[in-house]
């Protein structure tokens, strides 16, 4: 069986800092309309994605995920959230969902969008193949922090052409679309 690709997304400021009391440090809106454009994408008619997420990091309103499953990790939650389609113990029984029926030939790319464990525990998966990472080019009181990762496994990729290379400005703060690809195991 083939496993489908595993990939992050965020968006980390000079120190790494992601959130601050359950919220993100910024307001970016088009660097978060380039997220739900990654979070839809897919490459061939009728495929999905699966977005999987902490308790804290869901998105709120799962309209702007049309093209999207979406998986909420929880130990402690009973049912599932409504901006949810699934409830998952683990990343690993998350992960499994797009494995098996009746979404394993619907879905293409499995995403996890947060927060810090989920973030570790994809980045050291072996199906992990890309680390999609914003630099905000600016410091943010923060409580929150994007974890260390494997920086000789994965390398920063140039020129996708899917990726705006130039620096973006919103807001008066400067920011970087960044793509890291796993280069060993
Ligand atoms: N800048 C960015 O790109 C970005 C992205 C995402 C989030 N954020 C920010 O980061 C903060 C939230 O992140 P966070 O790390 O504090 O929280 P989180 O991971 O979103 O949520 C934590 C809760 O989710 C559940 N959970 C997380 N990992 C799990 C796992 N592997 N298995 C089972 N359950 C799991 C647990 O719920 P139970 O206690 O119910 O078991 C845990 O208490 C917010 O400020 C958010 O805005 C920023």
């Amino acid at each position: 069986m083939t496993m489908k690709p595993l990939r992050v997304m965020a968006a980390a400021d000079s120190n790494m800092g992601i959130g601050i009391c359950g919220s993100l440090p910024w307001h970016l809106p088009n660097e978060f309309k380039y997220f739900l454009s990654k979070m839809n994408s897919v490459s061939t008619a009728g495929k999905k994605n699966l977005v999987i997420c902490g308790k804290g990091s869901a998105v709120e309103d799962r309209s702007l995920l049309p093209n999207c499953y979406s998986v909420v990790l929880s130990r402690t939650l009973s049912s599932v959230p409504k901006n949810a389609n699934y409830l998952c113990r683990d990343l690993l029984s998350a992960i499994d969902l797009a494995s098996q029926p009746p979404l394993n030939e619907e879905i293409e790319t499995i995403w996890v969008i947060g927060g810090v464990k989920p973030f570790e525990e994809a980045m050291r998966h072996p199906a992990c193949d890309r680390i999609y990472l914003t630099n905000i080019m600016d410091t943010f009181k923060a409580d929150t922090f994007f974890p260390e990762f494997d920086r000789d496994a994965f390398k920063l990729l140039d020129g996708l052409p899917d990726v705006p290379g130039e620096i973006q400005e919103e807001n008066g703060i400067r920011y970087k679309f960044q793509v890291f690809q796993r280069v060993s195991k």
